[in-house]
């Protein structure tokens, strides 16, 4: 079978369970994935049930699709994402992006955990993704391209909306939260980075480097989502703090901002619920 009957399959599985149009779709990264404790829960999908989803392994990914709605406002979380690392295709890896796209979902908010590079970042901090450098070596769109989704060539002039990003910046001031803006840059992983390879990602005019985000903002824009993203700072890059890098720490700081966090992504929610792909 093929890409767009795999994903038709998945979309009449969830919508047999239950009849939902929703306009957002959350992606939630490492630590992060307690938003989900902030909605109102209509539906918890485990991923291992969805036809033609890949389930992820990574600790602190349970991995399920939640309907969910926060003040009638319907919308799709993704509590756990699948990474290239784990071994995935990445056509594997944005499989849920397109599903989101093909169940309704307009923008979609990817968030993660990230390694600050900039020197005034602290753990804790959050990063609104403005742009990306891909350094992952891959590409979500390589193959013939599926017409039925989006063109061969996507733009990606703007590929992380200013005014979602805007809005996503002022709902993480309006809870207190330290955030700024900047370059995101997508490497494989699993290992963290060099010493030296962070001071190149900063010569190239990185600000934050992760393991996530970057196939799936490619995959939603080739599909007409809009775009936004924001990184959750749990660790200074290698070389740039103390001592060594851990998932377990940053696990550790994500889940101690997981409250503001949540309450700033729900906040972010409302506010921009109804713009869609016609504005
Ligand atoms: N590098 C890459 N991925 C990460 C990091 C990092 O320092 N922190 C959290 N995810």
């Amino acid at each position: 079978m093929g890409l767009i009957e795999n994903l038709k399959e998945s979309a009449d599985f969830i919508r047999a369970k239950r009849q939902f149009q929703p306009q957002l779709a959350v992606t939630l990264g490492s630590g992060l994935a307690s938003f989900v404790d902030h909605v109102e829960v209509l539906e918890r999908i485990p991923y291992a049930e969805i036809p033609h989803f890949s389930p992820p392994s990574v600790e602190g990914h349970p991995g399920q699709l939640v309907l969910a709605q926060i003040k009638d406002i319907p919308l799709l979380i993704l509590q756990g994402r699948i990474h290239y690392y784990e071994g995935h295709s990445m056509e594997e890896v944005v499989y849920p992006t397109r599903l989101m796209a093909q169940l309704g979902a307009k923008v979609m908010v990817l968030t993660n955990a990230s390694g600050g590079m900039d020197p005034q970042m602290k753990p804790g901090d959050f990063m609104v993704i403005e742009d990306h450098i891909n350094l992952t070596g891959a590409n979500p769109l390589r193959g013939p391209n599926v017409d039925a989704l989006g063109v061969r060539f996507p733009d990606m002039t703007e590929a992380y909306d200013k005014k979602l990003c805007a809005a996503l910046e002022e709902s993480f001031q309006r809870q207190s939260l330290r955030v700024s803006r900047g370059v995101y840059c997508g490497v494989a992983g699993p290992n963290y980075e060099t010493p030296a390879e962070v001071r190149y990602l900063r010569q190239i005019g990185g600000h934050a480097v992760g393991m996530s985000t970057v196939a799936e903002a490619i995959a939603a824009r080739h599909c007409g989502m809009k775009v936004c993203a924001v990184a959750c700072i749990t660790n200074l890059a290698a070389g740039l703090g103390q001592g060594s890098l851990s998932h377990e720490e940053v696990k550790e700081v994500a889940q101690k901002v997981e409250m503001g966090f949540a309450q700033a992504l729900s906040d972010w929610c409302q506010a921009v619920f109804g713009y869609t792909a016609s504005h």
